[in-house]
């Protein structure tokens, strides 16, 4: 038998053990998935399987035969703050400081004007994660124009050096979109306050997949998408964590009749509401509220302990099966290697990352491609098992010696 063929045995086995030992493997039967890999997770989440039938309730019992008295008696209205307070768990915040709705985006605008103005007068920097998913960076730099802020692009490493008296504002990534690196949320989290300013942190890549802690370490404001590891469904709305002691003063830039103290008051002046209804802006996607609200049901019972830990098994895992099979120098990890550095996904650099995935994904290997040359996999661990680590590792060192070395298009 030759040397390979062993290794492959080995790996094979290991995979089995470690699946037969693994405390969250039955929530796997809970997604709609088929005989392929899924490892992009990370980008969109998969189908928790009764999610279809809930929809349905909604759309047809709920709109198609309560219509209006739905946003009273299906609970419509208060829709944003009870999705709230179940993600809330998930990232480590008591009840009552995160409100659903509207895009990432928009949630960006809305933390980064807010925590300008609340770090008050005289400072008139916003650092921002240099390395940052783009839209956080187009968001973060509008929101300064319009406050009269400057924008300083740094990346989170250097961001203690670069505070300052003049720092108003810092947004961060808690992981970061490309490389999978994980920042020091406690760490950079004191810094900022230390020196006075306040901090927003992007969860997009986080919430779901890792303990957050948000409430334990003091973070000011936070953001995050449901459509990754929280598998809301595509475009489902995001949120907006407001520290409570925050609250009171949080001023949004955004202060539609939904975060109006008595919305249907209908009076011309605006009093903002108590609590994290105040980032709420216009009538919410009640829809896609609602399917991410049924979504979440897959967490019931889920301590996001075991979550991190098989996250960090599944991706030592894959990172030791493509070391086994795929031969040096095809692919770098552009993941650290440190587990306290790591998010739940691992990025390979692969000069010939293009062809490479569209091979993969005609196999049934699905992660993705961020140009130019860096492949992504992410590990959900509530639907990725160690055997799939294991065979998505092998078909890419398969895939890789169908690509030849160079070939950037083949
Ligand atoms: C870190 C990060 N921020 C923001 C976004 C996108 O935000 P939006 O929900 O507005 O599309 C993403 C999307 O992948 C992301 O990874």
């Amino acid at each position: 038998m030759s040397e390979t063929t062993t290794t492959a045995r080995d790996l094979r086995e290991r995979a089995a053990v470690l699946d037969a030992a693994d405390p969250l493997a039955a929530r796997r039967e809970l997604f709609a998935l088929d005989d392929g890999v899924y490892l992009d997770g990370n980008s969109l989440g998969a189908l928790p399987v009764h999610v279809p039938a809930r929809v349905q309730d909604v759309l047809t019992r709920q709109w198609g035969q309560l219509r209006i008295r739905s946003w009273d008696e299906s609970g419509w209205w208060t829709a944003p703050e009870r999705i709230g307070d179940r993600i809330a768990p998930l990232v480590g915040a008591a009840a009552g400081q995160i409100v659903v709705g509207d895009s990432t985006s928009v949630n960006v605008f809305k933390a980064v004007v807010a925590a300008g103005r609340l770090a008050g007068e005289g400072r008139d920097e916003i650092l921002v994660d240099a390395t940052t998913f783009p839209t956080d960076g187009y968001i973060a730099s509008a929101a300064a124009r319009l406050t009269g802020h400057r924008i300083v692009p740094v990346a989170p490493a250097d961001v203690p050096a670069a505070l300052g008296p003049r720092t108003a504002a810092v947004l961060l990534n808690h992981v970061d979109y490309r490389s999978g690196r994980l920042h020091d949320l406690p760490g950079l989290t004191a810094a900022v306050h230390a020196a006075g300013a306040v901090v927003v942190w992007d969860l997009c890549h986080s919430a779901g997949a890792l303990p957050v802690g948000l409430d334990e370490h003091r973070v000011d404001l936070a953001v995050g998408c449901t459509y990754k590891y929280l598998n809301g469904g595509p475009g489902s709305p995001a949120y907006l964590y407001v520290a409570e002691r925050h609250q009171a003063a949080f001023d949004s830039p955004l202060p539609g009749w939904n975060s109006h103290a008595d919305p249907f008051g209908m009076t011309s002046g605006y009093a903002p509401a108590d609590g994290s209804v105040r980032g709420r802006v216009g009538t919410p996607d009640i829809v896609s509220m609602l399917t991410l609200e049924a979504a979440l049901d897959v967490w019931d019972g889920v301590p996001v302990d075991a979550v991190r830990a098989k996250s960090l098994a599944l991706t030592d895992f894959f990172l030791e099966c493509v070391e086994a099979y795929v031969p040096a120098g095809r692919v770098t990890s552009v993941t650290p290697a440190a587990h306290a550095e790591r998010g739940s996904q691992v990025a390979l650099r692969c000069a010939e990352a293009e062809p490479v995935m569209r091979r993969l994904i005609e196999r049934g290997v699905v992660g993705d491609l961020r140009r130019p040359d860096v492949l992504r996999f992410g590990f959900t661990p509530l639907y990725v098992g160690f055997a799939d680590a294991e065979r998505a590792a092998r078909i890419l060192a398969e895939v890789l010696a169908e690509v030849s070395a160079g070939d950037t298009v083949g």
